[in-house]
């Protein structure tokens, strides 16, 4: 969750550091803190956004070319300048920033407090860094055996960096189920939660792996595993654009992403659809492609809108490729002993490729010895490592805590890989793949017209910005649709949304429907069109206000609905990628009509690592 950066080279640190804890603040933004060595260590931290921390070390000594920071997503402790990173040790001989949970703290906390430990912040991080030098001056040991020891010692998740006072030259990271990325420059590293923060400095990156250990001076830089056996470090060229991680003139990157989906749909496509569009391909699972042909059972995990993106997953498997599909959470998957068969199929599905629970999932299934597979958008990702075989979104960098263009690429390339699928095991016939593949290259343009009314879309959600409830209905494959744009609200507006099966309204939501309640129905012309037409007519008996999702000149909704948003027509199974477009723009501009701030939304995080 909390952002890392670290530094150390030539060049002056703080600027390095702030410009990197910017770039991180979607992944916590509750505290920040930062500690510069130059003849001295010194900490600053305080309660609030990177831009606090920036007025309030204004008049303070700013120099030094070593040096960490770290941005908060609160996991113990309530946001303040105490809880905040980094910490430093009772005797102030060591300085950590942590990014995860050390599950074992309480005890050890109870121990350290008998060698006579006294504690000043509610964190689990202030109990790792008093262990270690616990460990340091009990022991005598050198600083990386001391890090290496209490990391032996601790259980749980971390992502860290530790700066010592009596070998103040060096910068010590460690990773276990939290990202880290070290970056190679000339004569200097930069470390952090991910690449966003290196990009602009180098592309040469090492990502650790966990139980990693890296000690880092201006001279080099060891990599060895917690039980000091050297590892020989891995050197990856990054391929990402600075310009994809800037706002580019929009007021949010939310807005950004959205926009951009006309190109990342492009982007997923890319390479895997055949010029004649005849043909679709995956490169990245050919290598397992004849136990994915006799698969019995696919079985997909997610969180979020990385699980929505599953549901639609389902039903295009099934509907194409015609196996048996189950959509499970990660954090129920992991804990609730599912039946694994070494003939299963598991796929995750994450945008960060990152989330605790989903990465749980991934090794609880490959414990089980089932075949598993990444859909990432982040490259180098931990679950894109640790998986069998997969396929990459290629969405870009999203920043945004709310997802937009990640679920869009998630559901192409589910798409993509449906039809690959059921071309294979031939339930599917050519012509009916022909016809897919051209309705899916022809998405793009289809979401620059929905993207056209944008305008409507901000008329609407200004007359609505005040609803405390919203319902979202959709039927089949636009159920999981309903089911996100509920979640988009929620997250960035903090309305109260529910997503329904349009169906399962009359069992107990239609309860709430008065003339307050604003119901947003995707009702586009398909399988369930008529349905879907009596369900908003039960909606508008109960006075319920109706904005639908209609297929480009409706004319019967438009009769019955308070107001009607119209997409271009689609087929059914590519209809999620298309609208779920205009819920994106409405949730956006309830969220900025209510003064909300979009991108950085309450107690949320980009990336949760925790679980
Ligand atoms: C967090 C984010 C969501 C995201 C979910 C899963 O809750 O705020 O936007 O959908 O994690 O993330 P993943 O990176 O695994 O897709």
């Amino acid at each position: 969750m909390c952002g890392i950066v670290g530094y150390i080279g030539k060049q002056d640190a703080y600027p390095i550091l702030i410009k990197g804890l910017q770039r991180l603040e979607y992944r916590g933004y509750d505290s920040a803190g930062i500690t510069l060595f130059d003849e001295s260590i010194r900490t600053y931290k305080v309660k609030g956004k990177v831009s606090d921390l920036e007025d309030f070390v204004k008049e303070s000594n700013r120099s030094g070319s070593i040096g960490m920071g770290h941005t908060r997503w609160a996991t113990h402790g309530e946001p303040n300048d105490v809880n905040a990173h980094p910490h430093e040790s009772q005797n102030g001989k060591f300085v950590i920033i942590h990014n995860g949970i050390i599950e074992n703290y309480s005890s050890l906390k109870k121990q350290l407090t008998n060698y006579g430990y006294e504690f000043k912040s509610e964190t689990d991080t202030e109990v790792l860094v008093n262990l270690i030098e616990y460990l340091y001056l009990d022991s005598k040991l050198t600083v990386e055996e001391a890090v290496r020891n209490a990391l032996q010692i601790v259980s749980g998740a971390y992502a860290l960096v530790v700066m010592s006072k009596d070998e103040d030259d060096k910068l010590i990271a460690a990773r276990k189920g939290s990202p880290m990325v070290i970056g190679i420059g000339e004569g200097e590293y930069f470390i952090a939660s991910d690449a966003s923060p290196i990009i602009e400095h180098t592309r040469s990156v090492i990502y650790m792996n966990d139980n990693d250990i890296a000690t880092i001076s201006k001279h080099g830089l060891s990599l060895k595993t917690l039980g000091n056996d050297v590892v020989a470090p891995k050197i990856h060229e990054l391929d990402l654009e600075i310009g994809a991680i800037e706002k580019a003139g929009f007021d949010h990157f939310m807005l950004k992403e959205i926009f951009e989906q006309p190109e990342t749909i492009v982007n997923t496509l890319r390479g895997r659809v055949s010029s004649d569009w005849k043909d679709v391909h995956h490169g990245g699972v050919m290598s397992v492609l004849p136990q994915l042909v006799n698969a019995r059972r696919l079985i997909i995990v997610g969180c979020g809108t990385s699980w929505h993106a599953g549901l639609v997953g389902e039903y295009l498997l099934e509907e194409f490729a015609r196996i048996p599909v189950e959509v499970e959470y990660g954090s129920e998957f992991r804990y609730r002993q599912p039946i694994l068969y070494p003939d299963d199929i598991v796929i995750a599905i994450s945008q960060s490729g990152e989330t605790a629970d989903t990465l749980a999932a991934v090794r609880l299934a490959k414990e089980s010895r089932a075949l598993v597979l990444g859909i990432c958008n982040v490259v180098g990702s931990s679950i894109a490592r640790e998986t069998h075989a997969g396929i990459y979104t290629y969405a870009g960098p999203e920043i945004g805590v709310a997802s937009t263009k990640a679920f869009t690429s998630q559901v192409t390339a589910l798409t993509s890989f449906a039809l690959m699928l059921g071309k294979e095991r031939g339930t599917l016939s050519q012509e009916r793949l022909e016809t897919m593949i051209s309705e899916l290259m022809r998405i793009p343009e289809k979401i620059t017209a929905v993207l056209n009314q944008n305008d409507h879309c901000k008329y609407i959600s200004d007359l609505y910005k005040d609803a405390e409830n919203f319902l979202y209905l959709g039927r089949g494959y636009l159920f999981p649709v309903a089911l996100e744009g509920a979640l988009k609200l929620k997250e960035i507006s903090y309305i109260h949304a529910e997503g329904y099966p349009a169906a399962e309204m009359k069992h107990g939501p239609i309860a709430l429907i008065d003339e307050k309640m604003p119901v947003v129905v995707i009702a586009t012309k398909d399988r369930s069109y008529e349905k879907i037409v009596s369900n908003i007519q039960e909606v508008k008996a109960r006075k319920g206000i109706v904005i639908a999702i209609v297929s480009e000149g409706d004319t019967v909704i438009k009769e019955m609905a308070d107001h009607v948003i119209e997409i271009p027509h689609v087929e059914e199974a590519v209809s999620p990628i298309l609208s779920v477009v205009p819920l994106q723009l409405l949730s956006y501009y309830i969220a900025v009509a209510r003064g909300c701030n979009v991108d950085q939304p309450r107690n949320l995080a980009k990336s949760v690592t925790v679980e």
